[in-house]
């Protein structure tokens, strides 16, 4: 049987550090379902849910055994049973990602007892990126290419041209 995983994520906007993690998760399991996350309590997104999936799109057209990239205003457990997947990819890149991450998969195994997630570290070259250092470069015009693929960073630099947001 395939084995399929589950990669969440608000993605706002999906940067190298998510590819890192997708392109290594690719390796290991025979299908990724990328669940993009509707906006939640404590994330306000710049991008809407439909552009973040749109982005993600973009973003990973050339890897090969995407299943599917998917939104959810859901529990991520939930979702990840209706999909019919019970392991869970996250990456972590420090210590304090993963203090959080052990919480979250507790919170995650409670709702649905056969989820299991998987952690993988981050590469040095992407273990400092974050969606949101990103955005205040962007703001200030500093120089993102480095952090995100072509088409994210011109998405980026569009998004900040018509608002005044952040
Ligand atoms: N490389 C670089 N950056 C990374 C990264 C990596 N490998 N992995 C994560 N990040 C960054 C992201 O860019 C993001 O940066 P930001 O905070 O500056 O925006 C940050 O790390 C964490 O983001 P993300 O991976 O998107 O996780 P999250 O903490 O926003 O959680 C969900 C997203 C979808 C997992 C979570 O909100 C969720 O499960 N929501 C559904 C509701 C639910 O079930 N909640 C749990 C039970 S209460």
């Amino acid at each position: 049987m395939k084995k399929t995983a589950i990669y969440p994520g608000t993605f706002d906007p999906i940067t190298y550090g998510h590819l890192d993690i997708i392109t290594r998760a690719i390796k290991i399991f025979d299908n990724i379902i990328i669940a993009v996350s509707s906006d939640n309590l404590n994330k306000k997104t710049i991008f809407s849910l439909k552009e973040r999936i749109k982005l993600t799109q973009l973003a990973t057209a050339n890897i090969h055994n995407i299943k599917k990239i998917v939104g959810f205003n859901d529990l991520l457990a939930n979702l990840a049973k209706k999909e019919n997947t019970n392991i869970l990819i996250r990456g972590v890149r420090t210590i304090f990602d993963f203090d959080y991450e052990i919480k979250l998969a507790a919170i995650n195994k409670q709702i649905y007892p056969e989820l299991d997630s998987i952690f993988l570290l981050s590469s040095q070259e992407t273990s400092f990126i974050s969606s949101s250092f990103v955005k205040e470069i962007a703001k200030y015009k500093g120089n993102v290419k480095p952090y995100l693929p072509k088409e994210i960073h011109l998405a980026l630099l569009k998004k900040f041209q018509k608002t005044n947001i952040l």
